[in-house]
């Protein structure tokens, strides 16, 4: 379990509880947070999930996979800590963990 706080694309901070295991997509739909659009339903296919990981943070949220990477060449203003959020991970070691949603998903 770890505490996460999802900034959504109006600026409100959201501080939620997340079960290890649990993608920050699928961890921002549960909580009702505007800002994901998730058509693929978390199968890497859509990039309609993207997220900034907070530079804070991006040396510690699970490596992404040659095919995010791929899908992230598809977001709108991708950054360097841009990732796709069912494909992050929370762990307990990812207690604080602070991302922050685009303006637009496409
Ligand atoms: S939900 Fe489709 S790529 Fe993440």
């Amino acid at each position: 379990m770890a505490q996460v706080t999802i900034i959504d694309p109006a600026g409100t901070s959201h501080e939620i509880n997340v079960e290890n295991g649990t993608s920050l997509m699928q961890a921002a739909l549960d909580n009702g947070i505007d800002g994901i659009v998730a058509e693929c339903g978390g199968a890497c296919s859509c990039a309609t999930c993207h997220c900034y990981i907070d530079a804070a943070w991006v040396g510690k949220v699970n490596e992404p996979s040659s095919i995010e990477k791929d899908m992230l060449e598809c977001v709108i203003d991708p950054q360097d800590n841009s990732r796709l959020s069912c494909q992050v991970f929370v762990s307990d070691e990812l207690d604080g963990l602070v991302v922050t949603l685009p303006q637009a998903q496409y």
